[in-house]
């Protein structure tokens, strides 16, 4: 299949909505990551998502909506709950998926079996001309190969399903960087199943007191069964192995320094740089939690691309705010191997 790379004018915005209609695959920019797109309605186009990406079948998507009304005229909910509008009042459109009861319009290869089903109104404005185009809403997990970083640039969407999906829309760099923040609304209190842009203590002060899932900042145990399905994959997993290293910026510059081997490399705050005597990949600013989620995907992309680096020491951020995001995707990464520095 020849995969064509289309543009943010009127004809390429019109053609893509037709491939998208007709059932076909079209990756998307969105404000945090590109997403594979496919008519939502149509269980045999999400089926084909599943193929393209590698993705297991028992993991469900996100409906993406360019309008809220699209909740109700295409029934894809069959209860928007209370806490759902106001979080959907304040928040949408932006990086925010919520999770609801599902509605009878919603097939089965969408929500995976499960009686519930998720939905995100994306703030990027291509992204709202698309699904406006293709008429319908549209399922669409990240659009990389299941496994690897969610892409933040078209060329990243084209490195991994060139000659698998039928185009690709380039918006350009995704400004978020790090995919949605999931909650479920389908559960009282609501619980925070992925981390994002959108922070716990954003989503307290509009609805009172979540509960956050012990997937999120910790692994699951041998047998433990998670509240989202995506949580139990393997994530974000470069070919080198990266360890986390937890403490001051002096305890991470000594050890590093420390530890230099041939294909060593280190993952780190912009100022640590001219410090260490290694190879280095930038983590963003020190202490600006969101220029680190805009820079993780890409420069983990960027790590795979050198076939020198075996081992990356990277800094670890704190849990707090958007970092609890940057947190929760590092940490896959890593295999939750972690150092704490101040306790060797
Ligand atoms: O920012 C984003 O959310 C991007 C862009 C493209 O919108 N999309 C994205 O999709 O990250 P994906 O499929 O890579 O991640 C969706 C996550 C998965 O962990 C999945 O298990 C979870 O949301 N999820 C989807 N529907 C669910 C449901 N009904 N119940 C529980 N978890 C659900
Ligand atoms: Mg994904």
């Amino acid at each position: 299949m020849n995969t064509l790379l289309l543009n943010d004018n009127q004809n390429d915005i019109e053609k893509a909505g037709k491939i998208l209609s007709g059932g076909g695959l079209v990756a998307i920019p969105t404000e945090t990551v590109y997403g594979l797109a496919a008519n939502a309605l149509d269980g045999r186009a999400v089926a084909s998502i599943f193929r393209a990406k590698g993705r297991p079948m028992d993991n469900p998507l996100i409906v993406h909506i360019a309008d809220i009304e699209d909740i109700s005229r295409f029934s894809l909910v069959s209860r928007f709950p209370e806490k759902a509008k106001l979080l959907a009042e304040k928040f949408w459109s932006g990086p925010l998926t919520m999770i609801m009861p599902k509605g009878e319009s919603i097939p089965d290869e969408v929500s995976a079996g499960l009686d519930t089903v998720a939905i995100r109104f994306p703030s990027h404005t291509l992204a709202q001309k698309l699904i406006k185009a293709a008429g319908v809403p549209l399922a669409a997990p990240s659009a990389n190969i299941s496994g690897s970083p969610s892409p933040t640039t078209a060329e990243h969407v084209m490195n991994d399903m060139n000659g698998r999906i039928d185009a690709v829309v380039d918006g350009g760099e995704c400004s978020v960087g790090l995919e949605s923040t999931v909650i479920t609304l389908a559960v009282d209190p609501p619980r925070l199943l992925r981390p994002g842009k959108i922070t716990v203590e954003q989503i307290e002060s509009v609805i009172g007191k979540i509960e956050v899932d012990d997937a999120v900042l910790h692994q699951l145990k041998n047998g433990e069964k998670a509240a989202s399905p995506g949580m139990k994959y393997k994530h974000y997993a470069p070919k080198a192995s990266v360890v986390l290293l937890k403490g001051s910026t002096a305890a991470y510059i000594d050890f590093v320094n420390n530890h230099i081997e041939s294909g060593t490399a280190a993952l780190c705050y912009d100022d640590d740089i001219e410090k260490l005597k290694l190879k280095s990949f930038s983590l963003g600013k020190s202490g600006d939690y969101s220029s680190q989620a805009h820079r993780l995907f890409s420069s983990l992309r960027a790590i795979d691309r050198d076939e020198s680096v075996k081992l990356v020491y990277a800094r670890c951020p704190n849990p707090e705010g958007v970092g609890m995001a940057v947190y929760n995707r590092l940490v896959r990464a890593a295999g939750f191997e972690v150092i704490d520095l101040e306790n060797l």
